[in-house]
C-alpha cells in the first residue's frame, strides 16, 4: 500500500478524486456554510451531494463564498452529485443536470453519479419521490439502463461533467453498462462500512477499472431520524452500531485514537473512498484526522472478520425495512443482486 496522506485520492483515467470527502445528506441549508467552512479549513477537497438532498442552493451560496474569499479555486475541489430518480430516462438527464449546476453555481461537476437503478415517474422536478392518490411511489417499470446511460454520455461530450458514475448498482447492472457504454463509469457509489464489506463488489470494480466510494462509513446513525421524520415505519429496521464494536474500540486505543478514525482508516486502506457525513464542526475535523496511524495487518485482518454480507446492510434492500424498498417492485431494484 503506497502511504495514505491527506493528498491521496482514488483515480482512474483523468479523475483523480480525493480519499476522504464530506457527506451532505440529511445536512439542511441552514446547517451547509458552517459544515463546509469547517471540511475546507480542515483539509477535505471532495464534497458529496444529490439533487436528492435539497441542499445544493445552500452548497452552491456557500461555494460561491468559499472561492471569492480565495480560500480555494473551483479547479481544487471536487464535486459530485448525483440524478434522482424521476430523472431516469435519457432526455431528463440534462434537465436535471443542469438545474444541479445552476443550483451549485458550477460550470461542471467532477463526478455526476445515476443514483439508483430504478426510475421514477417524472410528476413534477421537485417532487423526488412522487406517490400516486393511494400514497403509492410511482415507479417508472420502464427504466432502459443503457438508454439512460447514453444520457449521462452526452452529459461530458456537452461538458458539464469530467466524469460519471453509478449509485446503488449491482455487479449485473454494472456490467451491462461496462459492455455497451461509449464512456466508461468512473465510480460507483455503495453502502460499504465494517459490517458490510461489498468484497466481491469490490474486487469486480477494481479489476473493471471502476473506482468506488463508501457511503455511510461510519454506519449512519443518522438513518432512523431520516425514516422516522419521512412517516417511515422503523419497526424492524436495522440498526447497527460500528462505533460500539468492541474489536474497533480495541484497535483505536492501541493507537490513541478513535472509533470513528479507525472504520474510516480501515476503509482507505481497503482501497476505496470515504465520504463521512457531518455538519458538526469538531466531528468534521476529527473525520479528517485519520493519516497519522496505520493498522498492523493483524488489526486489518480482525476488521475484514467484521464483514456480516448482506446481514450488515443498514439501508435497505429486498424484505428489510427501510426507504429503498419502497421500490422493491422495479425490475431494475437492485438489492441482493
Ligand atoms: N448514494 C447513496 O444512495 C447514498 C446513500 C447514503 C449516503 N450517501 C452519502 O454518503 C454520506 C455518508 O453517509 P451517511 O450520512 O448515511 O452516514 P455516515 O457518514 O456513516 O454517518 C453520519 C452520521 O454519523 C454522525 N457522525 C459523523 N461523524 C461522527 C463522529 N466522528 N462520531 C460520532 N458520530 C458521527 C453524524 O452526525 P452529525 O452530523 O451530528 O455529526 C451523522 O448522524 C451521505 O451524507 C451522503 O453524502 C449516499
Amino acid at each position: 500500500m503506497t502511504r495514505l496522506t491527506p493528498n491521496s485520492v482514488v483515480s482512474v483515467g483523468n479523475m483523480r478524486m480525493p480519499i476522504i470527502g464530506l457527506g451532505t445528506w440529511m445536512s439542511t441549508p441552514e446547517e451547509i456554510d458552517i459544515a463546509l467552512n469547517a471540511a475546507i479549513d480542515a483539509g477535505y477537497r471532495h464534497i458529496d451531494t444529490a439533487f436528492a438532498y435539497f441542499n445544493e442552493a445552500a452548497i452552491g451560496s456557500s461555494l460561491k463564498k468559499i472561492f471569492e474569499s480565495g480560500k480555494i479555486t473551483r479547479e481544487e475541489l471536487f464535486i459530485t452529485t448525483k440524478l434522482p430518480m424521476p430523472g431516469n430516462r435519457y432526455e431528463d438527464v440534462e434537465v436535471f443536470l443542469k438545474k444541479s449546476l445552476e443550483d451549485l453555481q458550477l460550470d461542471y461537476l467532477d463526478l455526476y453519479l445515476v443514483h439508483f437503478p430504478a426510475g421514477m415517474v417524472n410528476k413534477d422536478m421537485s417532487n423526488i419521490f412522487p406517490t400516486d392518490d393511494d400514497g403509492k411511489p410511482m415507479i417508472d417499470r420502464s427504466t432502459d439502463l443503457l438508454e439512460l446511460w447514453k444520457g449521462m454520455e452526452a452529459q461530458v461530450d456537452e461538458g458539464r461533467t469530467k466524469n460519471i458514475g453509478i449509485s446503488n448498482f449491482n455487479k449485473n447492472q454494472i456490467q451491462k453498462i461496462l459492455d455497451n457504454c461509449r464512456i466508461r463509469p468512473a465510480n460507483l457509489q455503495v453502502e460499504l462500512h465494517i459490517n458490510l464489506q461489498q468484497k466481491e463488489l469490490v474486487s469486480f470494480c477494481k479489476e473493471n477499472g471502476v473506482t468506488v466510494v463508501a457511503y455511510s462509513p461510519l454506519g449512519s446513525s443518522g438513518y432512523k431520524t431520516f425514516l422516522e421524520k419521512g412517516g417511515i415505519s422503523t419497526e424492524g429496521a436495522r440498526v447497527l452500531h460500528p462505533m460500539e464494536d468492541p474489536v474497533i474500540k480495541e484497535i483505536a486505543k492501541n493507537h490513541n485514537k478513535q472509533p470513528s478514525h479507525v472504520l474510516l482508516r480501515y476503509l482507505i486502506e481497503y482501497g476505496v473512498a470515504v465520504i463521512p457525513k457531518s455538519t458538526n464542526p469538531s466531528r468534521i475535523k476529527k473525520n479528517f484526522d485519520i493519516f497519522d496511524f496505520k493498522l498492523t495487518e493483524e488489526e486489518f485482518e480482525k476488521i475484514s472478520a467484521l464483514d456480516r454480507g448482506e446481514g450488515g446492510r443498514i439501508l435497505g434492500g429486498r424484505g428489510m425495512v427501510g426507504f429503498f424498498n419502497l421500490l422493491e417492485d422495479h425490475p431494475e431494484y437492485p438489492f441482493p443482486k
